[in-house]
């Protein structure tokens, strides 16, 4: 028998990139961009080297930046300089990621802008909605806040809303008011299996949003389940989601491989905060190679399945790669 030998495709680089089967790309990734309304709350968030809350007009220049490395959209979280129990401010028309959207529109009309739509940054609490007598959140009356929220994103001129709350029947009710007001076009990109994880402590700093004792258990997912997640999905699906993530994203590969294997829609992925802080704190401490770890990352998410990687490390990736 002839031996096979499955080194001769790996010998020189031109072979390797001749055979290869994935390919992270530029405009599969998306950018999150904190835009805070306030000055004093501009500034680098000290567990995400490298990522800082902008001004408003910092987050149009790095819009612009991010558009001309080819980056394929980004995702705005909005830093208000007002919080309360009512998250009075996240459906204001005038706040901060309503003028975000706005003024981006505006000067970069071709680049697609995300904005993440929850409560969470809003409240003084830091929980993701409105909180019924026993301290938790009130599904319905959230929903309600959500979808007047996604009316003012819409109007300001949006292209995707990406609900994050995880309150269930969001995507129906969004998606019905969009239309009844003829946001036919606006997209419903839905955090559809969003766990409960460890992982977001860092974007908890940098949304300001870590209340001292803040459980989302009872909406959040459960880590150890994947049928559940199948489940949200379909659900998602069913109530109009244009596309569904799955979060976080290194821990749960398998399920987006699931996902990716169950369904047809574009399948997106977010490689979170507490990823990002982790891969940081051991470049910062030499103990791995900075670069390649970042694309082997990028790279797992692709091969798992996402079409779409929500990642810190975008920009990173497009300013080391070629178009
Ligand atoms: C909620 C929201 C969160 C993240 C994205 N949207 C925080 C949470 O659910 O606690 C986490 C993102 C990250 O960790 O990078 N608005």
């Amino acid at each position: 028998m002839i031996p096979l030998r499955m080194r001769r495709l790996r010998r020189t680089a031109a072979t390797r990139a001749l055979v290869r089967e994935h390919h992270v790309r530029a405009d599969a990734l998306v950018q999150p961009l904190f835009v805070a309304e306030r000055a004093q709350d501009c500034g680098p968030v000290a567990s995400m080297p490298g990522i800082a809350r902008l001004s408003l007009a910092a987050t149009v220049d790095e819009a612009r930046a991010l558009h001309a490395l080819g980056i394929g959209a980004v995702l705005l979280f909005g830093i208000p300089a007002h919080k309360d129990a009512q998250a009075a401010s996240v459906a204001d028309p005038e706040g901060i990621v309503q003028r975000a959207i706005r003024a981006l529109k505006t000067e970069l009309p071709e680049l697609t802008v995300m904005a993440d739509l929850c409560a969470c940054e809003y409240t003084d609490h830091g929980q993701c909605g409105l909180l019924d007598a026993r301290g938790d959140v009130d599904n319905d009356r959230t929903v309600d806040l959500l979808v007047r929220t996604a009316l003012t994103y819409a109007r300001a001129g949006v292209d995707v809303v990406a609900p994050s709350d995880m309150m269930d029947g969001r995507v129906g009710a969004i998606r019905a008011a969009l239309d009844a007001e003829g946001f036919t076009q606006v997209a419903i990109l839905a955090y559809s299996a969003k766990y409960a994880s460890a992982f977001y402590g860092p974007f908890r700093e940098a949304a300001g949003s870590s209340g001292p004792a803040i459980d989302r258990r009872t909406h959040q997912m459960d880590p150890p389940n994947l049928r559940e997640a199948m489940r949200e999905i379909a659900l998602d699906v069913a109530e109009g989601a244009d596309a569904v993530m799955i979060k976080p994203g290194l821990a749960y590969l398998d399920v987006v491989r699931a996902a990716r294997e169950r369904f047809d829609l574009p399948i997106a992925v977010y490689n979170v905060s507490g990823e990002y802080a982790m891969l940081h704190a051991a470049f910062e401490r030499g103990w791995l190679e900075r670069d390649r770890s970042i694309d082997e990352t990028l790279t797992a998410f692709v091969r798992a399945g996402a079409d779409i990687v929500i990642t810190y490390f975008a920009k990173d990736w497009a300013q080391r790669h070629d178009r």
